[in-house]
């Protein structure tokens, strides 16, 4: 246990609203070493940053671990009814593999590669306007990327689930609709990224009265929107000649009809199972995106090669397409490198250890109720595993570290965490940060709005987003029409 608890705090007056958790957790490794013992208020909880205690971890202590529990899931998540938060046993086991079977398979990723470009294009064409209106200025025109990168996630995460879309121009219900339950969406995403006093001191919890109370008023109105999905899901279905492709289709096809032995109340686990597939679906892409053409912008000269890259193999008389990705080897490099330097979910492997065990590598003992959190964040900076580990630098992905894959067993790079809880839409994920990143990067030029770098400020909560707007002068690089929405039919 490190040294200057404070009785009913424990170490929580080491963090503070500027330094996200993760940061202060890497700074405490570099004074108590690679694995270290901290107790947030009552709660003891031990922080990984070595690849081989996380290797342990994995290997071999994985089943004393369970998901640790958290008033967000409780009281947004139906009662932990989310995959992403339910306890092991059978109602995880057969949604899990619901969702990598058929959810998350390549022909379940290919089956919304239609609708993932049309909202690119309508996203992208929404940009260009925004440049023409303003007359075209040659030094581009300001935007918020951060903005238009929640929007068109959150956007694409909608059609996939629910065949919905409820931002920026062209919601496809009614306008007040789109708004309502746009600002919910909105709502539940953000709480999410809180880290609430309540799942790390439970004494102190009354102190986020006013925060579960919103958070109640938020369920209430989701869950009045999954209603609807639903009901207009089981209508549509009798519509002879539709073609059943979202997840809800797919979901009510499955678990509707009570087929699964021991399942209950199906009807309350697809609202939760939408919900939370729109939640995982957007913020890590977010995520990604954000901090990929920050990291960019402050470095000039990977942008450039990722754009000669992407006019050598695309050329400039079409977009890019998905099935482009595999021949932009630089591109991916770029994906990989941005995984590194800022992981979407800093502390992987959240998790309650249920049972006593001792971990050999370090001779430590991890008594039951302890929490632990293996930090990629700072496994992916070490300095013992990484050359010039704060350095941006693509091309380590195209020499000494060719091989590593994010889906792989490398202990050292663990973006999507590992494990029986890894996350199980890699195919997805990766589909979808790199086919954005693409075509933004070949639709646009782009500059930093002043001559200072990019503010790399990260924030605090589940997922690591950059604290402040991403500001960039955008300038299209392509011929009009190529800025055009092309109906191209829809999904099949
Ligand atoms: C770049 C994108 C993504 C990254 C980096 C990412 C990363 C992760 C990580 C680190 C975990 C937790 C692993 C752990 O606890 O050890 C996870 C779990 C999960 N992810 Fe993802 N994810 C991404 C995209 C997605 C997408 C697009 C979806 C679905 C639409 C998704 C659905 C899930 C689910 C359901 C879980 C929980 C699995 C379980 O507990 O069994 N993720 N993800």
């Amino acid at each position: 246990m490190v040294p200057g608890a404070w009785p009913l705090l424990g170490h929580l007056h080491l963090f503070d609203t500027v330094n996200p958790t993760h940061v202060t957790f890497g700074a405490m490794a570099d004074v108590y070493g690679p694995v270290f013992m901290a107790k947030l208020g009552s709660i003891k909880v031990m922080i990984i940053n070595s690849k081989e205690v996380a290797k342990e971890i994995y290997t071999v202590h994985d089943k004393l671990l369970e998901r640790p529990e958290l008033t967000a899931s409780k009281l947004l998540g139906y009662n932990d009814s989310f995959l992403t938060f339910s306890p092991y046993g059978l109602y995880w086991r057969e949604i899990r593999k619901i969702a990598v079977s058929e959810l998350f398979s390549t022909s379940g990723v290919d089956m919304h590669m239609v609708s993932r470009a049309r909202e690119a294009d309508l996203a992208f064409r929404a940009l260009y306007v925004t440049w023409e209106k303003r007359g075209k200025p040659k030094e581009g025109v300001l935007v918020d990327m951060k903005q238009e990168f929640i929007d068109l996630t959150a956007n694409i995460s909608l059609m996939m689930v629910a065949g919905k879309r409820y931002f920026g121009e062209n919601p496809n219900c009614e306008v007040k609709e789109a708004r309502r339950c746009g600002k919910l969406i909105r709502e539940f995403l953000d709480y999410f990224a809180l880290f609430l006093l309540s799942d790390v001191a439970p004494v102190l919890g009354f102190l986020d009265w006013k925060t579960k109370r919103g958070m109640k008023r938020t369920a209430k109105g989701l869950d009045k929107v999954a209603e609807g999905w639903i009901e207009e899901h089981k209508n549509k279905r009798s519509d002879h000649g539709r073609s059943e492709n979202d997840y809800l289709d797919i979901l009510i096809k499955i678990l509707g009809q009570d087929k699964i032995p021991g399942l209950s109340d199906t009807h309350t686990k697809i609202k939760a199972l939408c919900l939370n597939l729109v939640l995982a679906g957007s913020e890590t892409a977010i995520v990604v995106l954000v901090w990929a053409v920050s990291l960019l912008l402050n470095n000039p000269h990977v942008l450039r090669k990722a754009q000669e890259e992407l006019d050598s193999k695309i050329g400039k008389e079409r977009v890019v397409e998905e099935l482009d990705i595999k021949d932009l080897v630089y591109l991916q490099a770029i994906v990989k490198e941005t995984f590194r330097l800022y992981p979407p979910v800093p502390l992987v492997a959240y998790r309650a250890v249920v049972e006593d065990f001792d971990i050999a590598f370090c001779k430590c003992h991890v008594p039951a109720g302890t929490q632990l959190m293996v930090s990629a964040w700072k496994i992916h900076r070490d300095p013992n595993v990484w050359s010039n580990p704060e350095q941006f630098e693509p091309e380590r992905f195209l020499t000494s570290n060719r091989e590593l894959d994010v889906g792989g067993q490398s202990y050292k790079f663990l973006p999507f965490g590992l494990g029986r809880r890894s996350c199980p839409a890699i195919p997805l994920g990766m589909r979808m940060v790199h086919y954005l990143l693409a075509r933004f990067l070949h639709s646009f030029d782009l500059a930093r709005p002043s001559s200072q770098d990019v503010d790399m400020t990260e924030s605090n909560g589940l997922v690591n987003h950059k604290a402040t707007p991403l500001e960039v002068n955008i300038i299209p690089r392509l011929h009009k029409s190529l800025y055009e929405v092309d109906h191209i039919g829809t999904d099949n």
